[in-house]
C-alpha cells in the first residue's frame, strides 16, 4: 500500500497519548445509557457527537450575538459578522489555504461539490469532455456529475477499486489518469471502506496533466492534518458535523483564481455588488457564492470544533483511529463467517462488513438493543455495493473518544447476534 508523504506524517507511528476518558467528560451525549446499556456511539462516519464547548458556542451566539451578518451597522450586527469572517480565517489556517478568500462556505460536502459541478462544470466542460471519478465515491460524488452529464453531455470514467480489499487500482492509473480528463474528482478516505487514498500523489499526477482536481475530504478533515498547498488540489470539500461541528455547514476551498472565474451558484442577497431590474453584477469572492442569510450561529460554533480538534491533535486522532480501526479488524478476524472490507492494513477509523446468514440491518438493530449505534445499508455508496456483490454492509466507525473496550463489547455483542440467527 504506497502512502503519501502527508498521511504518513498524519499516521503517526506507536500509541497515540490521548486521555480518552478525560476527553469523554466532554461529550455530554456520551454519558448516557440506551435501552439500558451504555451508550457505545459507533456512527462517527454518519456524524460525530459534539463537545459541550461546541454547544456552548452556539448558546452563546443565540443568547448574546444573534443578528444578521455584513447588512447592519448596530453593534450585534458586528459582532456576528466580525465571529462569522473570524471563522473562515480560521477554516484556512486549519486547512493551510493561501489565502481566507479561498473558504467558501456551504451546506456540507454535498452542497459543496454540486457547487464546483454546477459553477465551475458549466463554465469551463463542455459535450464529450471527460470527468475521472472512482468506484468508491459517495452519491455526493457522482449525481452532481450525472445531473451535469444530463445537461452538457459530459462523459464519467470511473477509476476501478480492488474488490474487497478496497485499494484503487493505481497499477493501472496511466490507464484512466490521462489527457482527455478534465477533472479528477475523488474521495481521500472511503466512509464504506475505510481505504485512505494517496491524495497528493494522485493530484500531482493530475496536475502534470494539466487536469483540475477535486478532494472529496468529509472523511478526513477531522481526522488528521489537511495542507490542501502540499496536497495540491484546486477543489477541496468538507462538513462541520463529522468533526465536532454543527450540522448545515460544510466549506468548499476552491483555488482563488478560478473561484473568481466561475459564475455564482445561486443568486439573492449579499452575493451581489449592485442590481438593477434586468442585470446584476456580482460581489467579490467568495461573497459571490454566499447568497442570502447564511448559517450564522452553527458556522460560529464550528470554529470552536476546529480548535478542540487541535487542542487533541489531529496526528493524535489519525494514530487514535489507526489503533482502534486495527484492534477492532484483528478481533473481528475471531468471527465465523465474516466477510471484511476495506484494506487489512493503513485503514481509517472504520470497519465495514458482512455477518454470514443475518442482514446488515438485523446486526444494527440488535445491537442497537444493547446500546451500541452502527450503520447498516448501502452508505450511499450503491455503486461500490454493486462492484462487491452486496446490498448492504454493517459499519463501526470511530472517533478519537472511542476505546478499545467498547470493541471488546461491539465483539461480544456480534457473537451474541450470531448465535441468535444460530449463524
Ligand atoms: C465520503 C463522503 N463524501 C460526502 C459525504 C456527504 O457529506 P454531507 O452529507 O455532510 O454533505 C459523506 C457523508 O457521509 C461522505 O462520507
Amino acid at each position: 500500500m504506497c502512502y503519501s508523504k502527508e498521511d504518513m506524517s498524519a499516521v503517526a507511528a506507536g500509541k497515540s497519548t490521548m486521555d480518552v476518558e478525560k476527553i469523554r467528560a466532554d461529550f455530554p451525549i456520551l454519558q448516557q445509557k440506551v435501552h439500558g446499556h451504555d451508550l457505545i456511539y459507533f456512527d462517527n462516519a454518519a456524524t460525530s457527537q459534539k463537545p459541550r464547548a461546541v454547544i456552548d458556542a452556539l448558546v452563546h451566539y443565540y443568547e448574546k450575538d444573534n443578528a444578521n451578518v455584513h447588512r447592519g451597522i448596530h453593534e450585534l450586527s458586528n459582532r456576528a459578522s466580525a465571529a462569522y469572517e473570524a471563522t473562515r480565517a480560521r477554516t484556512a489556517k486549519f486547512i493551510n489555504a493561501r489565502s481566507v478568500d479561498e473558504i467558501v462556505f456551504t451546506r456540507g460536502t454535498t452542497e459543496a461539490i454540486n457547487l464546483v459541478a454546477s459553477s465551475w462544470g458549466r463554465r469551463f466542460l463542455n459535450a464529450g469532455d471527460k470527468v475521472l471519478l472512482t468506484e468508491m465515491e459517495h452519491h455526493s460524488n457522482i449525481v452532481p456529475w450525472q445531473i451535469l452529464a444530463e445537461k452538457i453531455g459530459i462523459q464519467l470514467v470511473y477509476l476501478p477499486v480492488t474488490g474487497d480489499r478496497g485499494l484503487l487500482d493505481l497499477t493501472r492509473l496511466d490507464e484512466w489518469l490521462t489527457r482527455d480528463i478534465k477533472l479528477f474528482a475523488l474521495t481521500h478516505i472511503s466512509n464504506t471502506l475505510g481505504t485512505v487514498n494517496p491524495i497528493a500523489d494522485l493530484c500531482a499526477r493530475a496536475r502534470r496533466l494539466g487536469i483540475t482536481t477535486l478532494v472529496d475530504a468529509a472523511q478526513s478533515a477531522g481526522h488528521r492534518p489537511l495542507d490542501v498547498q502540499e496536497i495540491g488540489c484546486d477543489f477541496l470539500a468538507l462538513s462541520s458535523h463529522k468533526m465536532c461541528g454543527p450540522t448545515g455547514v460544510g466549506v468548499l476551498y476552491g483555488r482563488l483564481e478560478l473561484l473568481e472565474k466561475m459564475d455564482p451558484y445561486q443568486g439573492g442577497g449579499d452575493m451581489i455588488s449592485s442590481v438593477d431590474y434586468f442585470r446584476s453584477t456580482w460581489n467579490k469572492v467568495p461573497h459571490k457564492f454566499e447568497a442570502g442569510t447564511p448559517n450564522i450561529g452553527d458556522v460560529i460554533a464550528f470554529h470552536t470544533a476546529m480548535d478542540y480538534l487541535d487542542q487533541i491533535g489531529r496526528d493524535k486522532i489519525a494514530a487514535h483511529d489507526l489503533e482502534l480501526s486495527a484492534y477492532a479488524y484483528e478481533r473481528l478476524l475471531e468471527l465465523k463467517g465474516i466477510r471484511l472490507f476495506g484494506p487489512e492494513k493503513g485503514r481509517a477509523g472504520l470497519v465495514s462488513f458482512l455477518l454470514k446468514d443475518v442482514h446488515a440491518h438485523d446486526v444494527v438493530t440488535f445491537a442497537d438493543q444493547r446500546g451500541v449505534a452502527l450503520r447498516g445499508g448501502h452508505h450511499c455508496n450503491q455503486p461500490l455495493m454493486k462492484k462487491l456483490g452486496v446490498e448492504s454492509t454493517t459499519r463501526a466507525s470511530f472517533y478519537f473518544y472511542n476505546t478499545e473496550a467498547e470493541v471488546d463489547r461491539f465483539v461480544e455483542v456480534l457473537k451474541e447476534i450470531q448465535s441468535f440467527f444460530g449463524a
